[in-house]
């Protein structure tokens, strides 16, 4: 603050630009409660500063650095000059990429780039990332380096908010791999890992009004090398997928794509007994009031999961279960219940041909309850809401299970019996999102982002730090925004989830007393508020933004109750019984134990021990 700040161009806060170029007209010196500026349109502003709440505001760059390559080039790292940077790249040269150190940072064009074709992969392969524009090629060809160069094996972390380009930057390095990784004798391999996207895309990713592509579901996928670094296998994990999605969604927004392929093909001669018509007439596909998606074909796209279906050895009769089921899920969700059954009986009996189950268990179960006590047992009707609730909860737990049926049949394509010598990792979650209203899955998908942030934040600032510090380089420490207090409102001791967790387990717990003690437990913490005008929801503000979230479903969704008639259901089925309750029988079951560390209450170790997935 001692510079001579005469003549020097500074950024100063704007509601409708963010930030805005000014220039200082007068000298200034400290205590001073004004700064006199002149913005770019030549007017004069009298910026008022103060010691407290109006801070000088901050540096330009000198234009030379403006448009460097690399943000950590810059003399001035803040805000605006990451943000003016990134513009000028990207209006003046039509550069999405910069690098911030070995972070690739990535502007999403919104419009196809003719820069991800063969030529520019062969480009990139070999050489070094510093010799090259910035390039997602890059960063996968410096990890495909590493793990050959150095024995190591690799992850390549892809966060942003939703719609941000995660899922297309994902895909661009898996194609990476798949051509600088390419066996010479065996093509197919590297065919079947880049399969897996169209699969996941339908039966993951669905329509939400930030991205037509959302992925509603996180995934890691480890891609295994040969001893001469050939791809030879691949295995993917996936992380809580959105289910609440199968049976709501909001205005504008779909179900899985799944669901409007199927429709879209459902004149196809194979489909005939799946009793399908046009997705508006399905409750499920039909309460975002638009099913469809401005340049997607539906019919098409369905054509391609297919192939990639085939493609990775999914056999035509599995196939043909899958869809049974899918269509399945869509008659369930037409069924009314415990009222005038007239003209809607057609889709339980749907319902029941397609699973192959009996038609009077089933209507039983929609509008009854078994009830357990320590002496008895005894079977009581439901109220209609109840039932609908029954309804919807199948629904869900029978499209969580194919979803899972399809991973652990895709990792079965995709496993390979030789010894995998390394392993590269792709990590793509769904990214920080808030909507209107946001409920317990924007909670977990923004709480996903902030541990991923803090992740990055140890990576690029701690460990640099250290590093510089160990080779004695001169440095000044970069105080960055260190996120473990949202983490700790949120995770630690009588924290939201530790209180969301007890009150699951209070008899007559309720969304409303839980959002009660929110407010008496938090009140006084930085990241959280309690809105005025609502005693059911609260507020986190998070790295990225302020979230409100509505308690309202917390705690049902929380508990996510499988009950049991909905298995009984299953195990009646004649059909899926082998997708649906695969997990229930199968050796290769892949959770067991519960995490030790209290920090992850909740959260089950698997098969592989350094996996815990909750
Ligand atoms: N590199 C890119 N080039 C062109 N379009 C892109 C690129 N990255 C993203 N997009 C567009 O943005 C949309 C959303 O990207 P996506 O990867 O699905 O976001 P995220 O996974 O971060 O939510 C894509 O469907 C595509 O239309
Ligand atoms: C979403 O992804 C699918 C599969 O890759 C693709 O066919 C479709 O065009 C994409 N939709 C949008 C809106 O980008
Ligand atoms: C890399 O992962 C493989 C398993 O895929 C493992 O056998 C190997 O020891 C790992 N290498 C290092 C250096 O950790
Ligand atoms: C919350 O507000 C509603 C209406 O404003 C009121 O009826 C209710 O009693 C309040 N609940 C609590 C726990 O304060
Ligand atoms: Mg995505």
């Amino acid at each position: 603050h001692q510079q001579n700040l005469d003549f020097t161009r500074v950024w100063i806060p704007d509601p409708e630009e963010v930030w805005k170029g000014a220039e200082i007209i007068k000298d200034y010196k400290e205590g001073d409660p004004v700064l006199h500026l002149k913005l770019e349109d030549e007017t004069t502003l009298e910026y008022q500063v103060g010691p407290n709440q109006n801070p000088l505001p901050f540096l330009r760059n000198p234009d030379i650095l403006v448009g460097e390559n690399d943000l950590t080039a810059l003399s001035y790292l803040h805000e605006p000059a990451v943000l003016h940077n990134l513009r000028v790249r990207f209006l003046e040269s039509n550069h999405i990429y910069t690098y911030c150190g070995i972070v690739l940072v990535a502007i999403n064009p919104y419009e196809p780039l003719q820069i991800y074709g063969e030529e520019v992969i062969n480009a990139y392969s070999g050489q070094n990332m510093g010799d090259m524009d910035p390039h997602i090629f890059a960063v996968a060809e410096e990890a495909y380096k590493q793990m050959a160069r150095d024995e190591r094996n690799q992850s390549i972390i892809v966060s942003g908010e939703s719609g941000a380009g995660k899922t297309v930057s994902a895909k661009y390095a898996m194609r990476f791999f798949a051509t600088v990784g390419g066996s010479s004798t065996d093509t197919s391999v590297e065919e079947k890992v880049l399969a897996s996207s169209p699969i996941m895309e339908a039966i993951g990713n669905a329509k939400t009004t930030r991205n037509d592509n959302s992925s509603r579901f996180g995934k890691y996928i480890q891609i295994g090398f040969s001893r001469h670094y050939h791809i030879i296998g691949a295995n993917m994990r996936t992380y809580l997928l959105e289910k609440s999605r199968v049976v709501f969604q909001a205005e504008e927004e779909r179900n899985y794509h799944i669901f409007y392929q199927l429709c879209a093909s459902a004149s196809l001669p194979e489909f005939q007994d799946l009793g399908l018509t046009s997705a508006e007439d399905f409750t499920y596909t039909s309460l975002g009031e638009n099913i469809f998606i401005e340049g997607v074909n539906d019919a098409e796209d369905f054509c391609k999961t297919r192939e990639a279906f085939t493609l990775l050895g999914i056999k035509d009769s599995s196939q043909s279960s899958i869809f049974r089921i899918v269509a399945s899920i869509l008659h369930l969700g037409n069924i009314q219940i415990c009222s005038e059954r007239d003209g809607e009986s057609c889709h339980i009996l749907s319902f029941c041909k397609l699973l192959g189950v009996e038609l009077q268990q089933m209507e039983h179960w929609l509008c009854h309850r078994k009830l357990v006590t320590a002496s008895e047992t005894y079977v009581k009707s439901m109220g209609a809401k109840q039932a609908v609730n029954a309804r919807d909860a199948l629904a869900k737990h029978i499209y969580a299970r194919l979803f899972d049926w399809i991973v652990e049949h895709i990792n079965k394509a995709l496993h390979t019996s030789s010894k995998q010598h390394s392993f590269i990792g792709v990590l793509d979650i769904y990214g920080f999102e808030t909507f209107e209203v946001n409920s317990f899955e924007q909670f977990c998908i923004n709480y996903a982002n902030e541990k991923l942030q803090q992740q990055f934040n140890s990576h690029v600032f701690k460990l640099e730090q250290e590093e510089y510090m160990k080779e004695l380089i001169p440095w000044t420490l970069i105080d960055f925004h260190d996120n473990q207090p949202c983490i700790d409102l949120i995770e630690a001791r009588l924290g939201i989830l530790d209180l969301l967790d007890e009150e699951c387990k209070v008899p007559k717990g309720t969304d409303q007393n839980w959002a009660q003690k929110l407010y008496k437990q938090h009140s006084n913490s930085a990241h959280f508020q309690k809105p005025r005008m609502s005693n059911i929801s609260f507020i986190v503000i998070h790295f990225a933004d302020k979230v409100e979230y509505q308690c309202d479903g917390f705690l049902e969704k929380n508990r996510d109750t499988v009950y049991e008639e909905q298995i009984n259901i299953l195990k009646a089925s004649q059909v899926g019984t082998r997708i649906l309750l695969s997990f229930h029988s199968d050796e290769e079951q892949i959770c067991c134990e519960e995490s030790p560390n209290p920090n992850m209450k909740g959260w089950n170790r698997c098969s592989s021990p350094s996996w815990w997935i909750s």
